[in-house]
């Protein structure tokens, strides 16, 4: 469920895995305006759905909606999928940490959350679950920094150790001794202009990854790559966020495959 909702490709993720574990069933994309979404998620169970995933804008207006909400979401303050239970009861659940975790160990299973500073930039929804994701995995320091100052001294109060938050003044700066650079602004998108960030402090030996998926490689990613570092596009955290939404509806384990890969990038 999404206002809008065409761009998604979360149908043609979750249809893929329909196919390879031959199930009779489908997942279409519902176009929810904001104030039908009550309606369409009490609708779920008498209409057969085992559950559903929310994109934008409706992630945290469903907290107030659904009957139980996990520890992730409240974590996190958003709802990006929801659990049919067997009495009708919806649960609500956030799978985006567990997916940019899971995709960053797929790609690059030598990573290690630990292995020196994380420097996120951006402060939205984003970049809470990316916060929280990093946290869980054990990270030991992450530079939040933001346009918004403000909003990166929020995130980093209620989050607590280990981040800390720096102004938008210091983002070439604060990726100096960087393992890790996440761009989880909108910045890089499609129609939207580049990351205005200088890389020259950063390590040559640093992860960069961006959460951006249009287009895969964001001018970030490219000007990262060029010198050298590692680099992770945004789609593996779409792909991998799928995974646990399938235990919970079906209790099956998905799998990321090169070619599931392939299938979502060609479409964009
Ligand atoms: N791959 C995935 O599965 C996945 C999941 C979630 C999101 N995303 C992508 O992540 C991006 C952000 O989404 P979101 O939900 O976190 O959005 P959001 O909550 O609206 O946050 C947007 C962030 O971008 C910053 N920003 C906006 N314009 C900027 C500018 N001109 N210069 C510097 N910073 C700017 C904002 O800073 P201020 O606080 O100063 O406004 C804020 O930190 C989108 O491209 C979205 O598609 C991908």
């Amino acid at each position: 469920m999404g206002w809008p909702i065409a761009h998604s490709r979360s149908p043609m993720l979750h249809n893929y895995w329909m196919r390879e574990h031959a199930l009779n069933g489908v997942y279409v994309p519902l176009a929810i305006k904001p104030d039908g979404l009550a309606a369409a998620l009490k609708a779920l169970h008498p209409l057969g759905f085992v559950g559903c995933n929310l994109t934008l804008p409706h992630k945290q207006q469903a907290m107030t909606i659904v009957d139980a909400v996990d520890d992730v979401a409240k974590r996190i303050g958003a709802i990006s999928c929801v659990t049919v239970r067997a009495d009708g009861s919806l649960a609500g659940t956030n799978n985006d940490c567990f997916g940019f975790i899971h995709n960053l160990k797929q790609e690059h299973p030598d990573w290690r959350a630990n292995a020196g500073p994380a420097v996120v930039l951006g402060a939205g929804g984003g970049a809470r679950a990316v916060c929280y994701a990093l946290m869980q995995a054990g990270a030991t320091e992450i530079r939040v920094v933001n346009r918004s100052y403000a909003r990166a001294q929020a995130l980093a109060a209620e989050f607590g150790a280990p981040l800390q938050a720096l102004p938008w003044a210091q983002r070439h700066a604060a990726l100096d001794g960087a393992a890790l650079v996440v761009n989880t602004t909108s910045q890089g998108m499609k129609g939207q202009p580049a990351l205005d960030v200088r890389l020259d402090a950063l390590p040559t030996g640093a992860l960069v990854a961006d959460i951006i998926y249009t287009p895969l490689e964001t001018p970030f990613l490219a000007a990262a790559r060029l010198r050298g570092n590692a680099t992770s596009n945004g789609l593996g955290m779409l792909l991998h966020q799928g995974r646990p939404a399938w235990k919970l509806w079906f209790d099956i384990e998905t799998t990321v495959t090169a070619e599931l890969r392939e299938t979502l990038e060609r479409s964009l």
